[in-house]
């Protein structure tokens, strides 16, 4: 499914003038099937507004644009909300704080009959079972456990399995590792790979890591003040000097450090990915460069 965003504006409190905030101002922006796409740019920049009208938790408000998600067409009335978002599944920013069932079988089983009330309970234990180890936790370890009992990475997991257990073909990570550890980062972006790989087909991520970004992401959009700034490549992005002085934007440290090797006279031309870097500068070196 592609993504087709048009135009879209949103504002907070539009009915109330005195508190109206206009959080998204004539985005537009396409991503399609099989993307890692992210999303940047400062705290209040409109990410997260964003990428909640994609599911449709946000809804489009009149006359302010337009959104089209495979045959889905968001500001239609008529759009059915429930299987979007069984097609476009979405972890919110500290998930773990939306878990509240008694146990992790619960808790994932119970997003999962809200998709598809249909299902028999062993229908619904093998769909359960298959959700949590693809996140890699151990179900038969994990599943009579309390939420609350587990690490914050484990939480996370289990919220994204209350995600994936509806199989959605976009996955929407809003700032998926914040507040984890980094031996819990490393895990989820291993996770990562993994989801995209053999069970989404595109993934939408909003990050401020920038590594990340520039290490994993096709193509990222750069927030501001509620409008994209620009959309490239992690290459085009952060080595366009402007762009990442105006949106305050931290380098990858593959930019940084291209940005060093050039002061000391070494031209290295990669596509920022950590391999690609150290292949171009082996190159460089071996160049006779120095
Ligand atoms: N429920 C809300 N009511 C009013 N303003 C909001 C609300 N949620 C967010 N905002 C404002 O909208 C802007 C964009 O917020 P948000 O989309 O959360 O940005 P980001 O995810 O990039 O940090 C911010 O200025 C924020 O204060
Ligand atoms: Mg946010």
């Amino acid at each position: 499914m592609e993504i087709i965003v048009k135009d879209l504006t949103f504002t907070y409190s539009k009915k109330t003038k005195s508190l109206a905030f206009r959080a998204l101002s004539g985005v537009s922006l396409n991503v399609k099937e099989g993307e890692i796409f992210g999303i940047i740019g400062k705290t209040g920049s409109g990410k997260s507004t964003f990428v909640q009208h994609l599911n449709g938790l946000i809804k489009v408000q009149k006359d302010s644009g337009s959104i089209i998600i495979g045959d889905f067409d968001l500001t239609d009335k008529k759009c059915d909300y429930k299987l979007l978002r069984a097609k476009v599944g979405m972890m919110f920013q500290y998930p773990e704080h939306q878990l509240f069932a008694e146990t992790v079988y619960d808790d994932v089983a119970f997003a999962l009959k809200n998709f598809a009330p249909d299902l028999t309970e062993k229908e619904i234990e093998s769909r359960v079972r298959e959700a949590v180890t693809i996140t890699g936790l151990n179900y038969d370890l994990i599943k009579e456990k309390s939420p609350f009992d587990l690490s914050g990475g484990q939480r996370r997991r289990v919220a994204i399995a209350g995600v994936l257990v509806a199989k959605p073909e976009i996955l929407i990570l809003d700032e998926p590792a914040a507040g984890l550890d980094p031996k819990g980062k490393r895990e989820f972006l291993e996770l990562l790979l993994r989801l995209k790989n053999d069970f989404v087909k595109t993934i939408i991520i909003v990050s401020h890591d920038m590594n990340l970004v520039a290490e994993y992401c096709t193509r990222a959009a750069v927030f501001m003040g509620g409008e994209i700034l620009a959309t490239g490549t992690p290459k085009e992005i952060f080595s366009d000097e402007m762009l990442i002085e105006k949106s305050g934007l931290d380098l990858p440290l593959t930019a940084s450090l291209t940005e060093k090797f050039k002061v000391k006279g070494v031209a290295v031309d990669s596509d920022l990915t950590v391999d690609g870097f150290v292949e171009s500068l082996c190159r460089a070196l071996k160049g006779g460069k120095i």
